[in-house]
């Protein structure tokens, strides 16, 4: 057996390859057991990263083969190459997993590979590839398990025609046509991808609008934009089984309430209606750990229902992002050590990647509202900004909310060009409790797009200078 550690992680995505980090620059004996070969997590191996790989790649090939020609950049032949798309992402992924391992070392973190199993509040067993077994002692545990796809009752995921998102992410061939169950962020996502690499794309979505939890403005425009791209919404209806034939897949379809039955044919359904926590095999019973109706775990400053056992990232309450997970490994290492880690949840920025980009933080419009806040809003249109017109990118705006008495910024929106860069300002603006005056009177560069920002909160001020 192996000395005692101050700290054994389980888990070494985002939420525990940083607390591991963070715990080893504080000086703790610390432990990072990963089942997986390669580190980094669901976001490194087959999430955030390989996702933006493919939506980066997807767009430039879009761009090339409609926009181009209007920037005067003619070429005789576009091509696919979709083997070295997929070539160029394992690249990506290849660098950031082995990055990490570096990170690792450099720290004095030691690394198990093999599945871990707390076998008491002082114990965590490792269980590696050949089935060998090692327990390790150790004064505090971090449950970094992460999360696994909410699988759909009666259809069955192969990972090769209904597929999650890992699947999605490897297809050989574009399909001709693709169906999304949930047109939620992974949905929108990688329908994009496909749809821009030349599939036919339809979404069946439960709700009434996409992506739920946005800013309802948001959602309204960002569901118009995708429209025109030509995706194909089925709101307020469910799928309820995928049969499987030789060449095509038959996918039924009800109202979300039941009845009214339909068909459509596709080559590829992606399932993704949600994530869900994983703590298979953990053994939280051999320590009393309880998980809610979702299967989280609940934390106190990220501890659990037991001193001395954390939990951080997917597997426990909040918002399911890697970032989220990142800054609570942080935080949870630094408790552990005796200093005050802390997360500001109210500073957190949620981006989808897709064209444009969709951001926010802080409060939406309607939380204000169902608080009953007073608020004032300023709202820039990016057709208004210099650089987006410069750049043919005009589609969307900034929204700022801030406080009608003490103009603190309470929540910022934006749908447009370089939205999930943009919007790191306005986190900042927030963690700072910032004024909407203070972004106003702010200089940005010209010609930027940050321009819009400014001009959004000079417009909570009543000053804006619209074209
Ligand atoms: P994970 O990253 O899931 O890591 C948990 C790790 O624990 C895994 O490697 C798993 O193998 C390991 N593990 C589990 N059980 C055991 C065990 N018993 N023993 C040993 N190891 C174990 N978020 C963003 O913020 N931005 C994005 O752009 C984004 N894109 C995404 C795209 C896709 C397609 C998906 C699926 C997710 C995306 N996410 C994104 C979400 C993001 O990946 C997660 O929020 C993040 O990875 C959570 O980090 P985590 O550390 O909690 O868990
Ligand atoms: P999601 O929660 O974003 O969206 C799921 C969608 O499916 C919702 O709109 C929901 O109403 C719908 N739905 C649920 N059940 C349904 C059913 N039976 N039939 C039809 N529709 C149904 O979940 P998603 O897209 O799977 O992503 C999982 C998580 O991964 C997200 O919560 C997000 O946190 C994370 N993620 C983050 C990304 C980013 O930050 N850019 C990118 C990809 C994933």
């Amino acid at each position: 057996m192996a000395d005692e550690y101050d700290v054994v992680i389980i888990g070494a995505g985002p939420g525990g390859y940083n607390c591991a980090i963070r715990a080893g620059q504080l000086g703790l004996k610390t432990a990072c057991i990963e089942k997986r070969d390669t580190l980094g997590g669901t976001c490194l191996n087959v999430g955030c990263i390989p996702s933006k790989a493919m939506l980066h790649a997807s767009e430039l090939y879009e761009t090339a083969r409609k926009d181009f020609s209007h920037y005067g950049i003619d070429f005789d032949q576009l091509k696919l190459n979709l083997e070295q798309m997929h070539k160029q992402k394992a690249e990506a992924v290849e660098g950031l997993t082995k990055g990490v391992a570096g990170l690792f070392k450099k720290n004095k973190v030691d690394r198990y590979n093999g599945t871990g199993r707390i076998k008491s509040k002082t114990e965590v067993e490792v269980t590696d590839a050949d089935g060998k077994t090692q327990t390790l002692k150790t004064k505090n545990i971090v449950i970094a398990t992460g999360s696994e796809v909410t699988p759909l009752p009666g259809v069955e995921i192969d990972e090769e025609r209904i597929v999650s998102s890992t699947g999605a992410l490897e297809l050989k061939q574009v399909p001709k046509k693709m169906i999304l169950v949930g047109a939620g962020v992974i949905g929108l996502e990688l329908g994009s991808v496909w749809r821009r690499l030349g599939a036919e794309v339809e979404v069946v979505e439960f709700l009434d609008h996409c992506l739920p939890g946005l800013d309802k403005e948001l959602s309204r425009q960002a569901r118009r934009l995708f429209e025109k791209q030509g995706l194909k919404f089925h709101f307020e209806r469910k799928v309820t089984g995928v049969e499987k034939l030789k060449t095509k897949l038959k996918v039924t379809t009800e109202k979300a309430e039941g009845g009214d039955e339909q068909t459509m044919d596709a080559d590829v359904v992606l399932v993704c209606i949600g994530r869900r926590p994983y703590t298979e095999g953990l053994g939280l019973e051999n320590v009393g750990i309880e998980t809610d109706r979702r299967g989280r775990i609940a934390n106190d400053h990220f501890r659990t229902s037991v001193e001395n056992i954390w939990v951080i990232g997917d597997t426990t309450t909040g918002a399911m992002l890697a970032h989220k997970a990142e800054d609570e490994g942080v935080a949870c290492a630094e408790l552990i050590a005796g200093k005050s880690g802390h997360v500001n949840y109210d500073a957190i920025p949620t981006v989808v990647y897709t064209y444009p980009e969709i951001a926010g933080v802080g409060a939406t419009e309607e939380q204000l509202k169902d608080e009953g806040r007073d608020y004032k809003t300023g709202k820039f249109p990016f057709q208004a900004n210099s650089r987006g017109r410069t750049n043919h990118q005009t589609e969307g705006f900034v929204k700022i909310l801030a406080d009608a008495r003490t103009d603190e910024i309470l929540g910022a929106h934006i749908i447009g060009p370089h939205a999930g860069e943009l919007i790191a300002e306005l986190a900042l603006a927030i963690e700072f409790r910032a004024a909407s005056e203070d972004v106003a009177r702010t200089c940005h560069a010209h010609p930027t797009l940050s321009e819009a920002v400014r001009q959004a909160a000079m417009g909570v001020e009543g000053w804006t200078m619209q074209m």
